[in-house]
């Protein structure tokens, strides 16, 4: 069955380049980020995978912890990590799933049939403390993700979290946010003390509120 934004994210154990993780025990009240590679020895994968190792402390700052899939077993990744720190400059500093039989796989819905019935599609889950999957993406094999979007989204989870806020197109950390339309006036003069501007009864912008 597939998941959907809201649904608790499916726990599992699988054997990882850490060792044996048990997904939800490992999350603890961390954010997550599960994200699946098609298969082992791949040109993007790799170049992925080190984009994401240098994007460490970009996650660590947000409180997020970030684990791989591949549907190899666990030797051959570690032949892997040889390659990516050979060819991407940086060594593997997060956990990947060694999900041979794939377990998580189908877990997940990752496997696209109509794509291909052996491998992966690109898929990221950004799951909350409350371990709620928040946000799907699914990208196709032959197209690398942009890890700063999957930062960017996380700002914008992380902030509308707290906050009676949305965040607009192309929204940055730092920029404007749009009050969301269940808070009147009222309410938002109080909530926002920065102000707003109405450009329409149901489009007020304000600054960010927690900076
Ligand atoms: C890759 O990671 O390079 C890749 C994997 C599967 C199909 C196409 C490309």
């Amino acid at each position: 069955m597939s998941i959907r934004i809201g649904d608790v994210a499916p726990d599992f154990t699988q054997e990882t380049t850490a060792g044996p993780i048990q997904f939800h025990k490992w999350l603890g009240d961390s954010w997550g980020v599960l994200f699946s590679h098609p298969k082992n020895f791949t040109p993007v994968c790799t170049t992925e995978l080190g984009q994401v190792a240098k994007l460490k402390g970009e996650f660590d700052k947000r409180g997020v912890k970030v684990i791989g899939l591949s549907v190899d077993p666990v030797a051959d990744h570690a032949r892997w990590e040889k390659d990516i720190e050979e060819t991407q400059g940086t060594a593997l500093n997060f956990p990947l799933i060694a999900d041979a039989d794939k377990k998580v796989s189908n877990l997940y819905d990752m496997i696209h049939p109509n794509a291909s019935d052996t491998v992966t599609v690109r898929s990221v889950f950004i799951i909350g403390p409350d371990k709620k999957v928040k946000l799907i993406i699914t990208y196709p094999a032959s197209t690398g993700r942009n890890f700063d979007e999957v930062l960017r989204v996380i700002d914008s989870l992380q902030l509308t979290a707290n906050y009676k806020v949305a965040t607009p197109v192309n929204w940055r950390h730092g920029q404007d946010c749009i009050i969301v339309p269940a808070v009147s006036d009222d309410e938002a003069k109080k909530a926002f003390p920065k102000g707003f501007k109405t450009l329409k009864p149901y489009l007020r912008i304000t600054p960010q509120p927690n900076l």
